[in-house]
């Protein structure tokens, strides 16, 4: 089986854990490659749910493409549930997010929801975070500062830059990523975070931050993840 099958395969099965959920509820939606998989397997049953709030401009994108009812968040109380993709995910459910560049509204839907379900394939699974660089969105006067601060972490810091990928979503080739927020993206290689909830606070705490990758306060509760054999369902709660 292939990534893209592995993806497909638990994108289907999130779409059976939240199929679960009593009828006319709001679901909170993530961003990235997984997460496109689980609104495509959703998309035939989006009358399960009487709306939902998404994550990111491209996940608006999509969800808006398959006819779903998506809402402001300001609109509505707590989810059942968040539904959403990870970079990478340790024994404890915590887990580094952004590689999309969607940390910040994905921190915010987290939080709204009673459970975070995780959906990845089995190569997000490690035993300490850090093998993927942490993303931090900052306000960009900050850059300077905050970089100098981060690198004290002891890790690598870089400004992330618009890739060629990233210009059919309006970025601008070899300027800095922008977020939907309008925020740059610092990346921080070579961590290897042994107390994600203590990083998360010390990082929260930089003047110029908007969010850390770091999903410790809102860590998994659920993940459900793929590998060759299937599909395996781990809570945490
Ligand atoms: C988006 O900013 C990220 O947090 C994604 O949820 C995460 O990078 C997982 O994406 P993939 O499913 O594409 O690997």
């Amino acid at each position: 089986m292939n990534l893209d099958q592995l993806k497909q395969l638990v994108g289907e099965a999130a779409r059976d854990e939240v199929l679960k959920l009593p009828a006319g509820q709001v679901l909170g939606v993530g961003t990235g490659s997984t997460a496109n998989c689980f609104i495509d397997a959703l998309a035939a049953h989006k009358g399960h749910f009487s709306g939902v709030v998404s994550s990111s401009n491209a996940t608006t994108e999509r969800l808006l493409k398959h006819g779903f009812r998506v809402l402001d968040p300001n609109a509505v109380g707590v989810l059942p549930a968040y539904v959403d993709g990870a970079d990478e995910i340790d024994p404890a459910g915590y887990m580094i997010k952004g590689g999309g560049g969607a940390l910040t509204r994905e921190k915010i839907i987290a939080s709204m929801a009673k459970q975070f379900i995780c959906i990845c394939d089995a190569s997000k699974q490690v035993p300490v975070l850090g093998g993927f660089s942490l993303p931090v969105e900052i306000i960009p006067i900050s850059k300077g500062i905050v970089a100098q601060e981060l690198a004290k972490l002891g890790g690598t810091v870089s400004l992330r830059m618009a890739k060629a990928t990233h210009t059919d979503l309006g970025q601008n080739l070899g300027q800095p990523f922008v977020t939907d927020n309008g925020g740059w993206i610092l990346d921080i290689a070579g961590l290897q975070i042994k107390n994600p909830p203590a990083l998360e606070s010390q990082i929260n705490q930089m003047a110029g931050v908007i969010t850390v990758g770091l999903f410790a306060k809102e860590k998994a509760d659920i993940l459900l993840v793929s590998n060759a054999s299937g599909v395996s369902r781990i809570s945490f709660q």
